[in-house]
C-alpha cells in the first residue's frame, strides 16, 4: 500500500505506527493526533529506528489531518481509554463524538479507504462508523478477537509449557467482559487444546482471557494494554496489504450471519485486499451460542442506548 495512516498517536497508535512501519507494509505512515507535536514527535523517533531495523517506510505526524489525503487503510485508535475499574462502555459516550469527527473528515480526506477500528467500545464504534461512513460492510472492521485470542493462546502456553507457535485460539463476541472464548476451536498443533488441560484449567485461562484487558490495566494503572493490541492490529493490516485471505477473529458488520443483523461483533473472518471477504459462521454449542447471545444483548443495548 502506498498510505496507511493512524488516527491517534496515544501508546496504541504509536506502537501500531511502529510495526507497520518496521514490516514495511506500506510506503509512508501518517500518524495524526489533535495534542500539539505528540504524532510529530512519535513519527520522527519511529523514523530515526529505520536505519536499525532496515525499513524504508517513511513516517510522518501533524496534528492536521489533511496528511491524511489518499490513504487506502486508516487505523482509528483516538479516544479516551477507560480507567481501572470502568467498563470498555464507559467512554462510548466520549468515544463516539471522537469517531464521529474523524469519519467526516476521512470522507473529505480519503472517503474511499479502509476503516480499521479500535477505539472501545470497539463492536458498537465498528457499527458506528460504518453507518456514518457510507462504506461497504467489508471495509470496516475492528480489533478484538485476535488481540483476545493472543492472550488466550498465551495463557494456554504457559499452562502447558508449549510453543506459542503451535497454538491457536478462537474468540467470538463483543469485545468485551462477555467475550467468548472458544477452547473447542482451540488447538495446539491441530490437538484440541483439552487433550492437554482439564476443565478446571480451561474454564480459568477462558475467564483471564476475558479479563485480559482489564489485568492489565490494573496493573498498569494509567494505561490501556498496546503492546499486545498494536501487534494485534498489524497482524490484521497484513493480512490485507499481503492479499493473504487470513482467518482472524474480528469485529465484523453482520448481515444474518449467527443469526444478527445491524450489529458489529467478533466473529471469524477472512481477510484479504478487499477487506472482509466473508464472515464464518461456526457450530456452536447451546452453552456457547447461548454466550454469544448474550454477549450480542450487551452490545445492543449500548447500540440502543445511543440511538434514543
Ligand atoms: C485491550 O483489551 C485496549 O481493548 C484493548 O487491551
Amino acid at each position: 500500500m502506498r498510505k496507511i495512516a493512524i488516527i491517534g498517536a496515544g501508546r496504541v497508535g504509536e506502537s501500531t505506527a511502529q510495526f507497520i512501519a518496521e514490516a514495511e507494509l506500506c510506503e509512508q505512515v501518517a500518524l495524526v493526533d489533535i495534542r500539539e507535536g505528540a504524532a510529530a514527535g512519535a513519527a520522527l523517533d519511529i523514523q530515526e529506528s529505520a536505519a536499525l531495523f532496515g525499513f524504508d517506510t517513511r513516517v510522518v505526524g501533524d496534528t492536521d489531518m489533511g496528511i491524511i489525503e489518499g490513504a487506502e487503510l486508516v487505523v482509528m485508535t483516538a479516544g479516551v481509554p477507560r480507567k481501572p475499574g470502568m467498563s470498555r462502555s464507559d467512554v462510548l459516550d466520549t468515544n463516539l463524538a471522537v469517531v464521529r469527527s474523524v469519519v467526516e473528515q476521512m470522507s473529505r480526506c480519503c472517503a474511499d479507504a479502509m476503516l480499521v477500528m479500535v477505539t472501545n467500545p470497539v463492536d458498537v464504534l465498528t457499527y458506528q462508523a460504518w453507518k456514518m461512513s457510507g462504506l461497504p460492510r467489508r471495509k470496516v472492521f475492528g480489533l478484538s478477537g485476535v488481540l483476545d485470542a493472543a492472550r488466550m493462546a498465551t495463557f494456554v502456553a504457559l499452562e502447558t509449557g508449549f510453543s506459542t507457535k503451535d497454538i491457536t485460539a478462537m474468540v467470538l463476541g463483543g469485545h468485551g467482559d462477555a467475550m467468548v472464548p472458544l477452547p473447542r476451536y482451540t488447538t495446539i498443533r491441530g490437538i484440541p487444546v483439552d487433550h492437554f488441560l482439564d476443565r478446571e484449567t480451561i474454564d480459568r485461562i477462558n475467564q483471564r482471557t476475558r479479563q485480559g484487558g482489564a489485568e492489565i490495566l490494573a496493573l498498569k494503572k494509567t494505561s490501556s494494554a498496546y503492546g499486545a493490541p498494536a501487534a494485534a492490529i498489524a497482524e490484521m493490516v497484513s493480512a490485507v496489504v499481503h492479499n493473504r485471505r487470513q482467518i482472524l477473529p474480528c469485529v465484523s458488520l453482520l448481515d444474518g450471519e449467527y443469526g444478527l443483523r445491524d450489529i458489529a461483533m467478533g466473529v471469524p473472518v477472512i481477510l484479504d485486499s478487499s477487506g472482509v471477504s466473508r464472515v464464518i459462521e461456526l457450530e456452536l454449542t447451546a452453552e456457547e451460542a447461548a454466550a454469544f447471545s448474550a454477549s450480542a444483548a450487551g452490545v445492543r443495548a449500548d447500540l440502543d442506548r445511543i440511538a434514543e
